[in-house]
């Protein structure tokens, strides 16, 4: 990004579309989603994702793009200017995403712990995958190593975001490439190894019986963390775009790559868990010791690994300085502090959350500190943030944003600013109208209503 005046652009079109898309892709694909998608029916799952990415995850970006080109402002100020009686809802998503950094940072941290764990003490990793992972969270003693990461892991998302994003958008350019051609080798790898072809069957064999209520709030949560939206990061984004962009080919490429990235990564991941007999529930397990069984059978295993975890490690922080931006910068600009005191006050914050965070993971349950109680269904404190961000804050936020282009400020001006004033196409701008002001508010209301009178209870 370089700056012009007082406001800050992306030097190429090229990167604006890779930070966003460097926000978007991250550990909501490769270590969330191929355990939602194993836990939440396999095939049918995927069906369901992909229909609602398609129809109200892009709809959804659309939005929040044509809101902070039009403004040039972050969330908050975005919505200020549109509508002064709804600035808050840029609120919520600054609190959400204050909420997800927390934990977000410390499973960043468990990345750069696979990468020194490659190098220096592969075989141990190999030896039991699980125990491995469990070891790292406390299941032999306090997780000092886990801690440790965690918060270099923080540190460097602050001072990343101390010196601006310049170097981040430098960095995407190389490193987006070269995690997708991984992945996708990583993917041929495990869907040939011996059994996997039962994980492959699992996720084409399309059961529709499996999906219930909590499938689709699951769907539409994971859309929404995955694609960075639902808490003003998007608008924040686009308020760096010029007119000369076109925000419709940007929507549909972001909205390509994350899902293309997703999809990589459960067919990385589910054949393996067939194949190593690894099956974790959906815990966060799946991206680490699952995995092990696909390194442990390729040759180079341990460099290939090391790579995978250094390229985890990137997906994360160009998604976690995404969201501590945006929370840096509402204490900046519309609470007052200086930039400093606003950083070091949300990391302090922040590393306190996330250090319990990885504590309850096992630690506090096998000490009796923290004891999972029957018929409550986030038994410990990590499931109860992501159930706080993934199923309820994010579809809210979401669901107040389309709530606003459709009825507020009105899909004739949101398109307007999509085509830039007639000058892009927008051959399905009559479908997004109809989507922003009735199927989004309705469907993403619904399933919040119906996640929460039956949330909690089937998950
Ligand atoms: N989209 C990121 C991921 O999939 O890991 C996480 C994320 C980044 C969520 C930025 C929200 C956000 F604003």
């Amino acid at each position: 990004m370089s700056t012009t005046e007082n406001r800050v652009e992306f030097s190429s079109k090229l990167g604006f579309i890779l930070s966003a898309a460097g926000s978007a892709v991250g550990l909501g694909n490769i270590w969330k989603f191929p355990g939602k998608a194993y836990a939440c029916g396999g095939g049918a799952f995927l069906i369901i994702y992909l229909i609602i990415v398609a129809v109200v995850g892009t709809s959804v970006m659309m939005a929040e793009f044509t809101i902070g080109r039009k403004t040039h402002k972050g969330a908050v100020g975005a919505l200020r200017e549109l509508n002064n009686k709804f600035a808050w809802i840029g609120g919520l998503g600054v609190l959400t995403g204050f909420i997800i950094v927390c934990y977000y940072c410390q499973v960043g941290g468990w990345a750069m712990y696979y990468i020194v764990a490659y190098i220096t003490d592969v075989k141990t990793v190999w030896a039991d995958p699980m125990a491995y992972f469990l070891g790292m969270l406390g299941a032999n003693g306090f997780p000092v190593g886990a801690l440790v990461w965690g918060f270099i892991f923080m540190l460097l998302t602050a001072i990343i975001i101390s010196y601006g994003t310049a170097g981040i958008e430098k960095m995407s350019t190389i490193l987006m490439p070269i995690l997708f051609l991984v992945l996708v080798g990583l993917m041929i790898r495990s869907c040939t190894l011996p059994g996997a072809d039962e994980g492959l069957a699992y996720m084409f064999n399309v059961d529709f019986s499996t999906i219930n209520g909590t499938a689709i709030l699951t769907a539409l949560g994971q859309a929404f963390f995955s694609l960075s939206l639902g808490m003003g990061v998007m608008i924040t984004y686009a308020s760096y775009l010029s007119r000369e962009d076109n925000l419709v080919s940007n929507t549909a490429i972001v909205c390509t790559l994350d899902t293309l990235v997703a999809l990589f990564a459960g067919f990385m991941i589910i054949p393996a868990v067939f194949a190593t007999g690894i099956a974790p529930g959906m815990g966060g397990a799946f991206g680490f010791a699952t995995l092990a069984g696909v390194f442990m059978a390729i040759p180079g295993g341990q460099f290939i690994g090391m790579l995978f975890y250094f390229l985890l490690f990137f997906a994360a922080i160009t998604s976690s300085t995404s969201i501590l931006e945006g929370c840096v910068a509402f204490l900046v600009e519309e609470k007052g502090f200086e930039r400093k005191k606003a950083l070091v006050g949300c990391c302090v914050i922040m590393e306190i959350v996330g250090i319990l965070y990885v504590l309850s993971q096992v630690y506090m349950n096998l000490k009796g500190i923290w004891i999972s109680r029957e018929g409550i269904q986030f038994p410990i404190f990590g499931d109860f943030l992501e159930y706080l961000t993934d199923r309820l804050l994010l579809p809210l936020g979401a669901f107040l944003t389309t709530f606003f282009v459709g009825w507020i400020w009105g899909p004739d001006n949101s398109i307007e600013e999509a085509t830039g004033g007639g000058r892009n196409k927008f051959a399905l701008a009559p479908a997004y109208k109809f989507i922003v002001k009735f199927v989004d508010p309705i469907a993403i209301g619904a399933i919040i209503v119906a996640g929460m009178v039956f949330g909690m209870a089937i998950s």
